[in-house]
């Protein structure tokens, strides 16, 4: 980045905060969520309050309710990108990636990806879960008492399925992992300049990385996602600036989402002793509910965007073509006219609508599957070799109002 175009970033973004906080300071809830604060679920309260739809004093249009998002994931009428084809600001980094594109280039990636990622594929991934979730609890059990449950568990096994979905070799793998972890600040929303001058030079090496990862698939291929793709480029249905970023985005949508669903659950059981102590009476039958539960209660991905395609009135408003539509997943999948008591955490609750954690409609998750799989391998192997588990400190949070977890959160084994 030039000194020039450096500066301007700079003073973009420091007149973008202070407009965020003198908005947040006239008691606006989507603006104070901005903020990403510890615990935004009396903020999405102060968002049903107003009903299913309002529009925030920052423009964007916001919806908490189940039913009304549901509707809008489902319509033709609202899409990712503005009417122009120009993609809006905060979908940046998704570009070329499907959760950037609409139909028909959507349409055509997403199908490329079908054939790996579909869920019958997926659960050839459970032996490794377990395989890696057993490896992680021996290192854990060897260390110390106390440590961090986020890096020495949960960080550690999406990113090794995925390493291995995708097609990542040994020798790049110890690289992979360090710059996923610098590119999962792309989640987080507003970031610093720093922070996205970094994540900036993360994509540049990751993207060198996965060029030379290609040329050795493309040499020798073998069971994963690059192989899989690579008949699509020669015949012309995938050209190498998409494959790219999407082999690149799967690592991005795939690992810090399941990381938070992990850590999330865990510490939604630990706080509740008696859920935990019935957990680890039966965690095999029971971990489905706990991540269903989970999902619902706290989920890892709290709010996504969408841009009216044309005019139109939805719930008594105008909205403009172009406008944006903040769907507060967290605040959906609280909805009190779709979850009876919906604050309370409780692995026996009977299953009702499905939540809105991994979307509806054309963009919806295609990893889904495979995060519950892992999610609840993971918790069932930790209650049956870590019983005793327990919080020993005070959590600390990603900065964050679009993910949901934790960076610390210190445990003791007994
Ligand atoms: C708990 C874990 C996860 C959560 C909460 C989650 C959530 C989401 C959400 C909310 C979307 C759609 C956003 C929107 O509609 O704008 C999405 C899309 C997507 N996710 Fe996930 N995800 C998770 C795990 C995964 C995994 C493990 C993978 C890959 C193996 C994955 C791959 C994708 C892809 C490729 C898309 C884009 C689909 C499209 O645009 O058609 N996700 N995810």
């Amino acid at each position: 980045m030039t000194e020039i175009a450096d500066r301007q970033t700079r003073a973009h973004a420091a007149v973008w905060q202070d407009y965020l906080w003198s908005v947040g300071e006239r008691g606006d809830p989507y603006a104070l969520l901005l903020r990403a604060p510890a615990d935004p679920y009396p903020l999405y309260e102060r968002i049903h309050a107003r009903g299913p739809l309002h529009q925030s004093g920052l423009g964007t249009w916001v919806t908490g309710s189940h039913r009304l998002a549901n509707k809008v994931l489902r319509d033709k009428r609202f899409g990712v990108r503005r009417t122009d084809g120009e993609k809006a600001p905060e979908f940046m980094p998704f570009d070329n990636s499907m959760l950037g594109l609409d139909p028909p280039h959507h349409t055509r990636l997403r199908k490329l990806t079908v054939p790996t990622l579909n869920p019958r594929k997926l659960v050839r991934w459970k032996p490794r879960a377990a395989e890696v979730s057993n490896e992680l609890i021996d290192r854990i059990m060897r260390g110390r008492n106390e440590f961090n449950f986020m890096s020495s568990f949960a960080q550690q096994l999406p990113l090794q399925v995925i390493g291995d979905l995708v097609g990542i070799p040994d020798r790049y793998r110890r690289l992979f992992f360090q710059l996923s972890r610098r590119m999962a600040y792309l989640l987080d929303g507003v970031a610093t300049v720093e922070v996205a001058q970094d994540v900036q030079r993360a994509i540049a090496e990751m993207t060198a990385m996965f060029v030379d990862i290609i040329e050795m698939r493309k040499a020798d291929p073998q069971d994963d996602l690059i192989s899989d793709l690579l008949p699509a480029v020669e015949d012309g249905r995938l050209s190498m600036d998409e494959m790219v970023p999407l082999c690149m985005f799967l690592p991005l949508a795939g690992t810090e989402t399941t990381v938070n669903l992990i850590g999330n659950a865990l510490r939604a059981l630990l706080d509740h002793p008696e859920q935990w102590e019935m957990f680890k009476a039966d965690p095999v039958s029971l971990a489905p509910a706990v991540v269903q539960e989970t999902l619902r209660h706290d989920t890892p991905v709290q709010q996504y965007r969408r841009i009216v395609h044309e005019d139109l009135e939805l719930e008594g408003h105008l909205l403009a073509a172009d406008s944006e539509l903040a769907i507060c997943a967290g605040a959906a999948n609280r909805d009190p006219e779709i979850y009876p008591d919906p604050g309370r955490f409780d692995i026996t609750r009977e299953s009702g609508p499905e939540t809105l954690s991994f979307s509806m409609g054309i963009h919806f998750c295609l990893g889904a599957a495979l995060a519950r799989l892992e999610a609840e391998i993971a918790l069932a192997a930790l209650a049956e070799r870590l019983p005793g588990l327990r919080q020993v400190g005070p959590v600390r949070r990603r900065d964050s109002f679009i993910i949901r977890g934790m960076l610390q959160f210190p445990v003791a084994m007994k």
